[in-house]
């Protein structure tokens, strides 16, 4: 199956944008080809790693999921170039060869992600979601600032602060899908 946009209806239509405009971003900072596989983590129904496949069809994905979905077969079928990764994400210490990528790893799962891209030195790009304000500590946070940047992103500031700690370069960045919606973009080269 191919991701025709024109075939595309509903939620696929977009997340398919979503994964286009993530893509475009991405490739500003990290190179991407058909030589360098990706981890697409959380990866809920595969858009990503599938429209990866669509730019780069000799290329590779590994897909990570607690669970498999039926519109995520529907969108493999066909396809041979991927693994599907059965896996709690809390619990990896490791994860396959490739560039980590992951859009809307819900609320703390980002920060999995950000560990693991750490921790195995290699590239990864994240788009995150799921911001709650129990995720930053009241005391050090006043709330003007707080006010001032607005929760999102007031948290992937943070972030992206404490990967540059890390000794990582980091480049926060956001996509904007329509007038109102903006989403946040964690890019580690
Ligand atoms: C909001 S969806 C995002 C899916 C997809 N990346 C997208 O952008 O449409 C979050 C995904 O994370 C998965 N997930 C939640 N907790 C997880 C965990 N602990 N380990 C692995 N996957 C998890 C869910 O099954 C779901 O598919």
């Amino acid at each position: 199956m191919t991701l025709d946009q024109r075939l595309l209806t509903g939620k696929d239509r977009r997340d398919y944008e979503k994964v286009r405009l993530f893509f475009g971003e991405v490739a500003k900072h990290i190179p991407l080809s058909a030589d360098t596989p990706i981890v697409d983590l959380c990866c809920g129904n595969g858009m990503l790693g599938f429209y990866f496949l669509e730019l780069y069809p000799e290329g590779y994905v590994h897909f990570y999921d607690q669970q498999q979905t039926e519109r995520f077969r529907e969108l493999a079928e066909g396809k041979t170039n991927y693994t599907f990764h059965q896996e709690d994400i809390n619990t990896l210490t490791q994860t396959e060869e490739g560039i980590l990528l992951s859009i809307h790893a819900c609320y703390i799962l980002t920060d999995k992600v950000i560990e693991l891209g750490l921790q195995e030195h290699k590239p990864f790009a994240i788009m995150p979601c799921c911001h709650r304000r129990e995720m930053i500590q009241q005391c050090e946070t006043p709330p003007h600032v707080l006010h001032t940047y607005g929760l999102a992103d007031y948290i992937d500031i943070t972030r992206a602060n404490a990967i540059r700690d890390q000794g990582r370069s980091c480049t926060l960045t956001e996509i904007k899908r329509n007038r109102k919606k903006k989403n946040n973009l964690i890019i580690v080269p």
